[in-house]
């Protein structure tokens, strides 16, 4: 949720900061923005929209040294306080034009701020919480002769006024060769170059350049030049950062040929899940997780397990649900991050809360995380992000190794976070003494082979492409999705992938919930003449005959009542499943696995549906209207 980059070295910074923008772009594309500081000329340039009309506006430019200047910082928004204008575009400068600011997050207090400056004849030009701090800056900084060490300690005076959630970067035209970074709840990495240093969101941002970063600490300034990071609290003492090795290159940030980030993510799932299971087996045949501030007897302790989360990581963590009971015989709850806190849930020391996250900085999620941790839960982060908050904050972290993920709506992350899951709930059992050695390994052996499996579902997705172009062809108004068991998460995740790219209306439902009400919006074919005239679309995830035969022949009947009322079902069964061919208006066969382990199959093909749809529609497939991917709000 807006992405944030600075530059300060001897490269020309607006290369450098438009180049990081275009690798943050996921996170808001409301407007964008940049300031670039040359001899002591502050330049600035935003505009709303894409960055793409930034780009424009900047090719107009007539100012060389927008180009020259080695110091600067740029902005993507995601909006909250202010439409997404260019006036209300970061960044912002204080009234003497001294100094210019750009935010992600929310200044709560913003009000009270504005009213005060405005008391003493300050003039806004913006309706933003963040142009606050520009003028907190300017009036902090009045009257003193311009320093980098001014800069930070301005920012350090002006952050103890702030309340909410907020990274901050400034620049003061009086201070070149330096930007000044802050942080609390928002995201922030430095990034340590060799005679240039970098800040931003994230480390796709400055990938290219360097792969050592910093990871910062919440409350915490941070100061670079060229040749220097400088790390203190907001009371002024030294502090310290984390310093670490990014494992992936600026490649992995690419799209590698695909026209879409989310095509080449779903591509990338047989690999990324195979590197989330690489390496978890220790030398006894425990399963390892990455950081473990727990002891084994806190896990035995456990008497209960949420699992917190939002959007597709919280379908995540409902598929998570039916493994860690089958396998530890430990309740376990799935809670929306956004509710969980809200409604007082009963925790204590034995209760276990995996908080899931791919960005490892949603807002909702680590509020969550920081309720429980004060009600003495134990909490356990499934992550994907190295260095972000919500992993730092954790008694214990399984990363998952997808690789940056790009593109706004989830794919890869959402395998990778079952593979985790099902290693946590292996590993729970394992350690409480419910599953012999034996059962643990012979789940994951059947946990290897999902990376083939997924490779074979990917190789068969042309007919399911053809379907997302006919139904984008003929508009059609509503598609819905049916499962049980593991294959109702997996139906909400289907919905939600409509949603969210296809701008379709979708739903998700338990099949046999479907006579209890939703069963009413099937429509049989219109008869109107339309291309895709066969009755509403309903897609119908058919668990393994192998399995729980019960499961299997309830959803077929399911499967019946709807093709009774005219819906046009398009069903996603197991090679050899022959019970659904009679029923199936289209068939789309996925290899044989445990029902347990389905989802890694049986998602696949609604991913490439969605993306189908979206881009046969003429979306922009990777940044869906009004998302954004990392949402540090709440
Ligand atoms: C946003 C994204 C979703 C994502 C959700 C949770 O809403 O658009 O794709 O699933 O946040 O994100 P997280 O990073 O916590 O997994």
């Amino acid at each position: 949720m807006c992405g944030i980059v600075g530059y300060v070295g001897g490269q020309s910074a607006l290369g450098v900061v438009l180049e990081g923008l275009r690798r943050l772009e996921y996170r808001g594309y409301d407007s964008a923005g940049v300031a670039v500081l040359a001899s002591s000329r502050l330049l600035l340039a935003k505009k709303a929209g894409k960055l793409s009309n930034l780009e424009k506006l900047l090719a107009e430019a007539s100012e060389a040294e927008l180009r020259t200047g080695t110091t600067g910082i740029g902005h993507t928004r995601w909006a909250t306080h202010g439409g997404p204008t260019d006036r209300n575009a970061h960044p912002h400068l204080s009234a003497d034009g001294r100094i210019a600011v750009i935010h992600n997050g929310i200044i709560e207090n913003f009000a009270k701020l504005r009213a005060e400056l405005q008391a003493s004849g300050v003039e806004f030009a913006s309706d933003t919480d963040t142009e606050c701090v520009a003028h907190l800056l300017a009036a902090e900084l009045a009257g003193v002769a311009g320093s980098p060490q001014a800069l930070a300690d301005a920012m350090r005076r002006v952050c103890n006024r702030l309340e909410g959630a907020f990274t901050l970067l400034a620049v003061d035209a009086q201070a070149p060769g330096a930007v000044v970074g802050a942080r609390r709840n928002s995201p922030l990495v430095v990034g340590r170059g060799n005679g240039e240093n970098f800040l931003a969101s994230d480390v796709s941002a400055f990938i290219e350049h360097t792969r050592e970063a910093v990871e910062l600490g919440q409350d915490q300034i941070v100061l670079i030049t060229a040749e220097a990071i400088e790390i203190t609290d907001f009371a002024g003492n030294p502090a310290q950062g984390r310093d670490y090795h990014v494992d992936w290159d600026a490649r992995a940030a690419e799209k590698d040929g695909h026209a879409w980030f989310m095509l080449k993510e779903i591509a990338e799932q047989p690999q990324a899940v195979a590197d989330t299971l690489r390496g978890r087996i220790g030398e006894h045949g425990e399963i390892m997780l990455d950081e473990v501030r727990l002891t084994d007897q806190d896990l035995r302790d456990v008497d209960k397990v949420f699992i917190v989360s939002c959007g597709t990581s919280y379908h995540a963590g409902l598929v998570a649900k039916y493994a860690i009971e089958h396998w530890t015989r430990i309740p376990c709850e799935v809670e929306l991050a956004s509710e969980f806190r809200y409604r007082d849930p009963v925790l204590d020391r034995s209760t276990l809360v995996v908080v899931i996250s791919q960005s490892g900085e949603t807002m909702d999620t680590l509020m969550a995380l920081r309720h429980a941790k004060e009600q003495k839960a134990r909490v356990l982060a499934i992550c994907n992000t190295n260095g972000s908050t919500i992993p730092r904050e954790s008694d214990a972290v399984l990363y998952t190794h997808g690789g940056p993920e790009i593109a706004v709506a989830s794919t890869k992350a959402f395998l990778t976070q079952l593979a985790a899951c099902f290693l946590v709930g292996l590993h729970l059992a394992q350690v409480r003494g419910v599953k012999y050695a034996d059962e643990v390994g012979a789940v994951l052996a059947q946990l290897q082979e999902m990376p083939a499996k997924i490779e074979k579902v990917l190789a068969a997705m042309d007919p399911v492409r053809e379907l997302g172009r006919q139904l984008a062809e003929t508009n059609a108004s509503t598609v819905l999705f049916i499962g049980r068991h593991v294959g109702y998460p997996v139906a909400l995740e289907g919905a939600l992938k409509l949603k969210e790219l296809a701008y379709l209306h979708a739903e998700g439902f338990a099949a046999g919930e479907l006579k209890h009400g939703p069963i009413a919006l099937i429509a049989g074919p219109a008869g109107d003449g339309r291309a895709f005239d066969r009755g509403t679309p309903v897609v119908c995830i058919v668990p393994s005959p192998a399995g729980r035969g019960v499961l299997h022949d309830k959803i077929v009947s399911n499967i019946q009542e709807v093709r009774a009322r005219g819906a046009h079902t398009i069903v996603i069964a197991e090679e050899g499943d022959d019970a659904v061919v009679p029923y199936a208006d289209m068939l789309v066969r996925v290899p044989r696995t445990p029902t347990l382990l389905a989802p890694f199959v049986t998602t696949v093909p609604l991913q490439v549906l969605a993306a189908a749809i979206a881009d046969a529609s003429g979306h922009d497939v990777d940044q869906p209207r009004n998302l954004a991917k990392s949402v540090t709000v709440e």
